[in-house]
């Protein structure tokens, strides 16, 4: 039987509706939520992503702040903006667009932001509160995952007690994503580029989460039957099209559940993004 489809346009959608309302609750108490947003130079990748996360802010109801630096702006004079923003009390949350010109040190920068602002969840701050299981603001792209994955399929996918193999361990989706599976208290196991026998340890996943930015690895060899797979790879496939890590058509056909490339996976991270600077701005009103 061919897999049910989750579908992640639908559910980022539900996302940012409930927020839309509960930021009209704010708004009449006289709170703004509010996103400031740095793009340095004019990668057009990064233009669209930046484009697409202002309109989210305005759908919603928050308000953004749209700081659009030449490319060469010195890395001195970002940490100034940064540090503006820091002390700014009207500012909820601070989203700097990576990847930054060469010139600049991404890991300074990220360690510039204030914890309590870091909307993207990179600070190693809010990387150690995920690790021991407190409070912090979590990697959009994992926490859209857990997302997908309780609200998916009539929210009858249970996470506790599954086998969940991970393929991909980057700083970004691979190494949060699996704290928060632990958090959800599935068996976890990370897969990457030197894992042995790959297809053996990918078919033992009840959730096989793919985030390795490879078009098509993930093939039916690789899934039990049965299985939930998440999609995580945005590539560009040989004939330009986007496409995941998975080889959709044909593990479609064995898996219970899964997401497709695109609509799946990309529409949640500014869906959790805009989440997460509505929890800023719950946290700043009470400090
Ligand atoms: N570049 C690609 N993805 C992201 C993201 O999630 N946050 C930021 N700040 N930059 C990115």
């Amino acid at each position: 039987m061919a897999a049910q489809i989750i579908d992640g346009k639908l559910i980022s959608s539900q996302i940012k509706d409930e927020l839309r309302e509960k930021t009209a609750l704010l708004k009449e108490k006289g709170i703004e939520v509010t996103l400031a947003v740095i793009l340095v130079g004019e990668d057009p990748a990064s233009q669209v992503y930046v484009r697409n996360k202002k309109k989210a802010c305005e759908y919603i109801g928050f308000r953004s702040l749209s700081y659009e630096l030449p490319a060469e702006t010195t890395q001195e004079e970002l940490l100034k903006l940064i540090d503006v923003l820091n002390g700014r009390k009207d500012v909820d949350g601070i989203l700097v667009q990576m990847p930054l010109p060469k010139h600049i040190d991404e890991k300074t920068v990220i360690n510039a932001i204030s914890p309590s602002k870091d909307v993207d969840g990179f600070h190693p701050m809010n990387v150690g509160a995920l690790c021991i299981g407190e409070k912090g603001f979590v990697s959009c792209t994992p926490a859209g995952v857990i997302q997908l994955l309780k609200r998916g399929c009539d929210g009858k996918i249970n996470i506790a007690g599954k086998e969940c193999v991970i393929v991909g361990r980057s700083n970004i989706v691979g190494k949060p994503m699996s704290l928060l599976m632990l958090r959800e208290n599935a068996t976890v196991t990370i897969a990457h580029s030197r894992t042995k026998n790959l297809e053996e340890v990918c078919k033992r996943a009840d959730i096989l989460i793919a985030a390795v930015g490879k078009a098509g690895m993930i093939t039916k060899d690789h899934v039990k039957e049965g299985a939930v797979v998440i999609d995580v790879g945005i590539n560009r496939g040989e004939d330009g099209k986007l496409c995941g890590d998975v080889k959709f058509d044909e593990v479609s056909e064995i898996a219970s559940a899964i997401t497709p490339v695109p609509g799946g996976v990309g529409p949640m991270t500014i869906a959790m993004l805009m989440n997460n600077c509505y929890e800023a701005a719950l946290m700043h009103m009470e400090s």
